[in-house]
């Protein structure tokens, strides 16, 4: 199977439209009480999709200190929470300019699963494997809104974008997102 048929072929948990960058946030923000030390997410999406947008939101959902920004030059940051505070610290990598195997086995995501969340943009046919609970995000830009030829510079502030929620390992119930992230919506 290719890439794409393994994803595919993995179960659907939700589907949402955002049609604006601070709804993206507010969806990754809604996902935090869903997960819990030891979850590994992937993210999906082409350059400039909202892969980072979507972290702050989490970021912010779980609570953590400093802003999450892009990870590119430094491949991974931890976000730790208040001490004896009883949150769970963000690790955010970006794999972009990593290999499968020795290159990300070298950050010991291992580890930091023991008592964080990890976020790995690009992670798709790198990061499988190492949590038995991963969950698969892919953020996509319907085709239809960029004309042809267009680049990352081209993007317009506030297109919309549709995250696909897929169940890469283990067991996941995200049956209340749509509701939770309705909820932040209405309130912003
Ligand atoms: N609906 C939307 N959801 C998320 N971001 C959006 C949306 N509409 C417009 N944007 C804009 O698109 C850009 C997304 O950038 P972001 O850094 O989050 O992408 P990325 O997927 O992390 O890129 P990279 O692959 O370079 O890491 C931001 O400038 C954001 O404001
Ligand atoms: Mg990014």
């Amino acid at each position: 199977m290719t890439d794409l048929e393994t994803t595919a072929a993995l179960p659907v948990l939700a589907t949402l439209e955002t049609k604006t960058a601070a709804e993206t946030r507010l969806l990754g923000q809604a996902l935090a009480p869903f997960l819990k030390a030891g979850d590994l997410l992937i993210l999906e999406g082409e350059l400039g999709a909202g892969k980072t947008t979507f972290t702050q939101g989490l970021g912010a959902g779980l609570q953590v200190q400093q802003r999450v920004t892009s990870p590119t030059f430094i491949i991974a940051r931890t976000h730790p929470v208040a001490p004896g505070s009883g949150l769970v610290p963000l690790v955010h990598v970006d794999a972009y300019r990593l290999q499968a195997g020795d290159d990300i086995e070298s950050l010991d995501l291992d580890s930091a699963l023991e008592d964080s969340i990890v976020v790995v943009e690009w992670g798709k046919g790198k990061a499988e494997g190492i949590s038995p609970h991963t969950l698969m995000v892919e953020i996509a830009r319907p085709e239809t809104t960029l004309p042809p030829g267009s680049d990352f510079a081209d993007i317009p502030e506030d297109t919309p974008c549709v995250l696909t929620f897929r169940a890469s390992a283990g067991a996941w119930d995200l049956s209340g997102l749509p509701a939770a992230w309705e909820a932040l919506v209405r309130q912003a």
